[in-house]
């Protein structure tokens, strides 16, 4: 079959992309964005204390008092969420929060947002039973 020096060769071959596919492997990876992360974190365990689920959904989860909040993002902006926080409703609370845990919040509000569409009523529904977003 393989001569002694094609072995050697091909064992060579085998080492040297082994490496290289290691070393392209672990110099590129993702660079995870850890202070967005933590401000995300810090802002889900406030939304958690402060129980805003008790009256808002997320994905269509939750109490049903005031709106699902899973876009709300993207579809009212910041300043919009920002002036329910400051001031709260007649019926929403308002929890006297400072400018740091409000920045929290919105960073998990914006986190929420990203990870897709909570509407139903806006999914296209194929014919064979999938939807789309
Ligand atoms: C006691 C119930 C209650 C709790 C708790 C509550 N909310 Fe609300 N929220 C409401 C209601 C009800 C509305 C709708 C406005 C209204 O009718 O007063 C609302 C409206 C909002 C809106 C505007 C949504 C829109 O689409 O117009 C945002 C943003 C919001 N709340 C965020 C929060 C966050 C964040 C928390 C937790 C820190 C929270 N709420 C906790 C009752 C609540």
């Amino acid at each position: 079959m393989f001569r002694e020096s094609h072995k050697a060769l091909i064992a060579l071959l085998l080492v040297t992309g082994y490496a290289g596919y290691s070393i392209h492997i672990y110099t590129d990876l993702p660079q995870a964005n850890v202070e967005q992360h933590i401000q995300v974190e810090k802002g889900k365990k406030l939304w958690q204390s402060y129980n805003c689920i008790a009256c808002h959904q997320v994905y269509g989860l939750g109490g049903y008092l005031g709106p699902d909040l899973t876009n709300t993002y993207s579809l009212k902006g910041p300043a919009y969420i920002k002036a329910f926080l400051e001031s709260g409703t007649n019926v929403m609370p308002d929890f006297n929060m400072n400018n740091e845990e409000m920045e929290a919040l919105l960073a998990y509000m914006e986190d929420m947002d990203r990870t897709g569409i909570a509407s139903p009523s806006s999914f296209k529904l194929h014919l064979n039973g999938t939807i789309e977003q």
